[in-house]
């Protein structure tokens, strides 16, 4: 299946594993509108893509329930329903340094965002509709630092689980993707970015970190697969492995 003619909402569209995937779908024919905080990256972000008439953008914070509600009325059906949002950066810290509302937003942007968008979105999508949401590397592979990180993404995927049984017959699944070269490390490791990226290529079977489109790849054939729910897809390069 390709995205062509197909609706699609992109939750942190912005950026990173979101915008490559906007990208994607707009190449395929795709109506998309892509999701973040902030104005001016959307408005980058969209630049970037052409700007075409197939894509619309929108300001909303996926954690505040009203927001959410207002985007979904706003938009109508929807086919299919991707979420690459995450506010993180702050939580990676050992536990002496760690700040609650640094935790928070991670709980928020990760878990209680996703249960928004699943409560206000699955009555707008088409049969054969599906929501994708990210987890990531680190519930398998806890690092120090990544601590809430680790639990929160291991809490996303017991939530796709479920969200699979309660919306069915929508799907509902989640990609984990392994160390991906986006906006993100430039927050957690700031100047040792190439070198902490660097030494992981090292260390993956496949010799390299993940680039952006890896990572949408896999949500396209999430969104695309009518037989796949409940489901975590791996694109690490081996990392459980390694
Ligand atoms: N990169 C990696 O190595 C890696 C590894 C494992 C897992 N992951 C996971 O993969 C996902 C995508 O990561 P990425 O590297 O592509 O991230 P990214 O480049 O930082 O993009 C995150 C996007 O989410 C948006 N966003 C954040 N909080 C939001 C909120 N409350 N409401 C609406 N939009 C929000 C951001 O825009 P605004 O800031 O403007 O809102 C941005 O568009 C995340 O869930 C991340 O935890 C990443």
């Amino acid at each position: 299946m390709t995205l062509q003619n197909q609706k699609l909402l992109i939750i942190g569209g912005s950026s990173g594993m979101g915008l490559a995937l906007a990208r994607r779908a707009l190449h395929e024919g795709a109506d998309v509108t892509i999701v973040g905080r902030n104005e001016e990256r959307l408005a980058r972000a969209a630049a970037d893509l052409g700007a075409p008439a197939t894509l619309q953008t929108i300001a909303a914070d996926m954690t505040d329930e009203a927001r959410v509600a207002a985007l979904f009325a706003r938009l109508g059906t929807l086919d299919h329903i991707a979420c690459t949002a995450a506010d993180i950066a702050g939580a990676y810290r050992l536990l002496p340094e760690l700040e609650l509302p640094a935790v928070m937003r991670v709980v928020e942007s990760k878990f209680i965002a996703p249960l928004l968008i699943a409560k206000y979105g699955a009555p707008v999508l088409s049969s054969g509709g599906s929501l994708t949401f990210t987890s990531g590397i680190a519930a398998y592979r806890p690092a120090a630092r990544g601590t809430v990180v680790a639990a929160i993404n291991a809490a996303l995927e017991g939530l796709v689980r479920a969200l699979a049984v309660e919306l069915a017959p929508l799907r509902v699944n989640a990609v984990s993707p392994g160390w991906v070269d986006t906006s993100i490390w430039q927050f957690v490791a700031g100047d040792r970015k190439a070198e902490v990226l660097g030494g992981m290529a090292e260390r993956l079977p496949v010799g390299r970190v993940g680039r952006p489109e890896d990572i949408a790849d896999a949500i396209a054939f999430l969104i695309g697969n009518g037989f796949t729910t409940g489901e975590v897809l791996h694109v690490e390069g081996g990392h459980r492995l390694a």
